[in-house]
């Protein structure tokens, strides 16, 4: 895009907007399986869309010229809080920024002799690994149960070191959707001294409504002892606007860890309690509209639905033939493998029948699998999501596993891509079939196999010259 000469008409943007969304997956209707987060009630989403376009312009960087800002967060947070078994905590815009305060506030509580260390279960969200790197902090990587894939408590206690400045857990995980022994693991790092962190961005606003309906949930919360920070994303299970998270800690000195202030300049006073700086408290208000829009009886009987999708759900795939679930999960996700069908071609069956069910890649020992996030809209078109899961079994049965090009993986393990450019890159790309700058409604199956086939690095470092390609 070059900048118009001339200013243009509101309605002409909107028709622009329109157009560039028109390949884009729809963020209603429950058949985006991933990254979306739908009620179901129009008339929630709307209140949120309104009060976030009421505080957009309000900037919370300096809280003393915005109090509107201080009431609304102190409202959120406190709500969080009196769900999540207390403590004082910071909006934030997401899980990572949570995360990533949680990891700098217990970098910088307890000062060690070397550089500081955490033990992450490698069911854990990427974010503990960027936030580690980020903030110069090394990850012990601790296994799971490769039956249950909840994180071996054992582990996590070989992992600890003097080092050790943080023990995560996660309720749950995203990859199965299971949590993680906390109260066991947070017993092992008090025990040691250690601080330990749950994330429950999943988890944190749908495992008590979930328990509520009558779910087994085992206690997550900043209620066990020994768990001293807990985030939990309200733009997931919050069914809030995105750019909305609450990153709890136990105790308040903790907390102002993870605050900065700087006074080392000659400008106006630096005191932010997120990465960020200036923003929009768009998304606070958005969190703040939905949680009165919603209020405690929506919330649960948003909870009863998804707990009776997810049964369903996870029921209706050990019926089909070929497909089974993996692990028994507490939570609303639900991730299933085949050892009969290509997953990946699975996956590309259903976006043809309108559907996105995401592709997981093997991991540490945990097969290929698809990934499947029940919201409060899923029970409505659950059986139809079972006969997509179904036809789709069925074609890829049929198809067959992905045909990689002979040597294509070699190609790829070997390439140096330091030696090629992004325009390089895409033409190798295109050469194999596919075409990073196309549109609509890729196949995926044969990027997936690819990727798959490599070890950690090597995926990295293809995604972010696959990252660098698309945006050229
Ligand atoms: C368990 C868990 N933690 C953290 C995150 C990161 O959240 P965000 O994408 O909001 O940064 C996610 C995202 O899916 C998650 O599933």
């Amino acid at each position: 895009m070059s900048l118009p000469e001339k200013g243009r008409d509101i309605e002409e943007l909107l028709a622009e907007i329109s157009r560039l969304k028109q390949d884009d997956l729809p963020v209603r209707g429950g058949k985006v399986t991933a990254y979306v987060y739908d009620t179901g009630r129009p008339e929630v989403h709307e209140a949120a869309a309104r009060a976030y376009f009421e505080m957009l312009e309000v900037n919370t960087l300096d809280p003393t010229a915005f109090p509107s800002v201080v009431e609304m967060e102190r409202q959120v947070v406190g709500a969080v809080a009196e769900l999540l078994g207390g403590g004082s905590g910071i909006f934030t815009s997401g899980g990572t920024e949570s995360i990533m305060l949680a990891v700098k506030a217990a970098r910088d509580a307890r000062p060690v002799g070397g550089r500081p260390r955490m033990a992450v279960p490698v069911t854990a969200h990427p974010a503990f690994h960027k936030a580690a790197h980020y903030l110069g902090v090394a990850v012990d990587a601790v296994p799971v149960d490769p039956v249950t894939f909840r994180a071996s408590v054992a582990a996590v206690e070989e992992a600890i070191t003097e080092d050790t400045v943080l023990v995560v857990a996660s309720a749950p995980s995203y990859p199965q959707g299971v949590v993680d022994p906390v109260a066991e693991i947070a017993e092992a790092a008090s025990a040691r001294g250690v601080l330990c962190h749950v994330d429950a961005c999943v988890g944190g606003w749908l495992l008590p409504w979930l328990r509520e309906a009558g779910a087994r949930v085992p206690p997550f919360d900043l209620s066990v002892p020994g768990v001293t920070s807990l985030s939990c994303d309200l733009h997931k299970f919050g069914y809030s606007p995105k750019g909305a998270s609450v990153v709890l800690f136990a105790d308040p000195a903790l907390r102002r860890k993870a605050y900065f202030a700087s006074a080392s300049w000659p400008g106006y006073t630096v005191i932010n309690a997120t990465v960020q700086s200036s923003k929009s408290a768009g998304p606070l208000g958005g969190a703040w509209a939905t949680f009165q829009a919603l209020g405690r009886d929506g919330y649960l009987e948003l909870g009863r639905a998804t707990l009776a999708a997810a049964r369903r759900l996870r029921e209706g795939i050990a019926g089909i033939p070929g497909l089974r679930v993996l692990g028994d999960p507490e939570s609303a996700l639900v991730a299933f493998g085949s050892d009969e069908v290509d997953v990946f071609v699975l996956s590309d069956e259903a976006r043809k029948r309108g559907w996105f069910l995401q592709p997981q890649l093997s991991y540490a020992g945990i097969p290929a699998n698809i990934h499947i996030t029940v919201t409060g809209v899923t029970l409505r078109g659950v059986e139809a999501m079972l006969e997509v899961i179904a036809e789709s079994a069925e074609a890829a049965r049929e198809r067959g596993p992905a045909a990689l090009p002979e040597g294509l993986v070699d190609l790829v393990a070997g390439l140096d891509l330091d030696a090629l450019d992004d325009a390089a890159f895409g033409e190798l790309a295109a050469a194999v079939g596919v075409d990073l700058g196309g549109s609509g409604q890729p196949e995926m199956a044969v990027v997936n196999a690819v990727l798959d086939a490599l070890p950690a690095d090597r995926r990295e470092a293809v995604l972010i010259r696959f990252l660098s390609v698309i945006y050229a």
